[in-house]
């Protein structure tokens, strides 16, 4: 009979790590160098990723030269498609870019895909997302007038929490699509969106429900930004909906 109790350990140790997904019907030996990813460039003018004899390698695997060199949303995408300075992406199945109307005045930033949206690559569609959207159609919003991105583009695997690493090698990213879409105002969903974009240390406890300016090189001026809690943390801590719902009616009375 065929001892499970060493194959049980070993799928344990998977999830713990957060392996919970199946990416493919095959496996991967990723300790074999044939299996890592080819690198890919992008079309276009982007730095060379890899060394050259004149140039130092650059700290940030070429995101900000890329990001830069993206004129348009699609060309951004193209740039994220192509970028291997994150290893995020080699967990993930889909990259998820953004969804709503690029139009809109209003720009929300969350803090990464979860299960659902990595599988669809469309931000907010799980338990999150639905409850996001109730709370936009409380102050008149939905996808059509609004605009919604992550400050990740990829899931991280087991929906752990990202590290500061992961976040640095995207941040370039978010900060030019936020300059590509040129809101009117910005709505970051979470702690990780406020700190990150606002240069923050404050929890989000202390930065909802305040506009701050959000600055950035490629936008002619400040935007309003406006902070709230993530709509994760009040499914799991419905009490502070009340404050959430302060956040939106200063929201609405800011598009008003
Ligand atoms: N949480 C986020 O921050 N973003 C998503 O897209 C989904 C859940």
């Amino acid at each position: 009979m065929i001892d499970a109790s060493g194959i049980i350990a070993a799928l344990r140790w998977q999830v713990e790590i957060g392996a919970d997904e199946a990416l493919s019907d095959l496996p991967t030996d990723w300790t074999r160098p044939a299996a890592r990813p080819e690198l890919r460039l992008p079309p276009g003018p982007v730095a060379p990723l890899r060394p050259t004899a004149a140039a130092a390698p650059s700290p940030d695997g070429g995101a900000r030269v890329r990001a830069a060199a993206a004129s348009s949303l699609a060309e951004l995408a193209e740039s994220l498609r192509c970028f291997e300075g994150c290893t995020l992406k080699q967990t993930a199945m889909n990259l998820v870019f953004a969804d709503g109307n690029p139009n809109s005045a209003v720009m929300l930033v969350g803090e990464a895909p979860g299960e659902d949206e990595d599988r669809q690559g469309k931000p907010f569609v799980g338990a999150s997302g639905r409850l996001l959207d109730r709370m936009l159609a409380c102050i008149g919003l939905d996808r059509t007038s609004v605009y919604i991105s992550n400050i990740l583009p990829w899931r991280p695997p087991g929906n752990r929490s990202p590290t500061q690493a992961e976040i640095a090698a995207c941040l370039p990213f978010i900060e030019r699509h936020i300059e590509l879409i040129d809101p009117r105002l910005l709505v970051f969903l979470g702690g990780t969106a406020a700190k990150t974009l606002l240069g923050r240390s404050e929890g989000i406890t202390r930065l909802r429900g305040r506009w701050f300016d959000y600055q950035s090189p490629g936008l002619t001026r400040p935007v309003p930004a406006l902070a709230t809690y993530h709509p994760a943390y009040l499914l799991r801590s419905p009490i502070q909906k009340r404050d959430a719902w302060r956040d939106l009616l200063v929201l609405r009375r800011k598009i008003s």
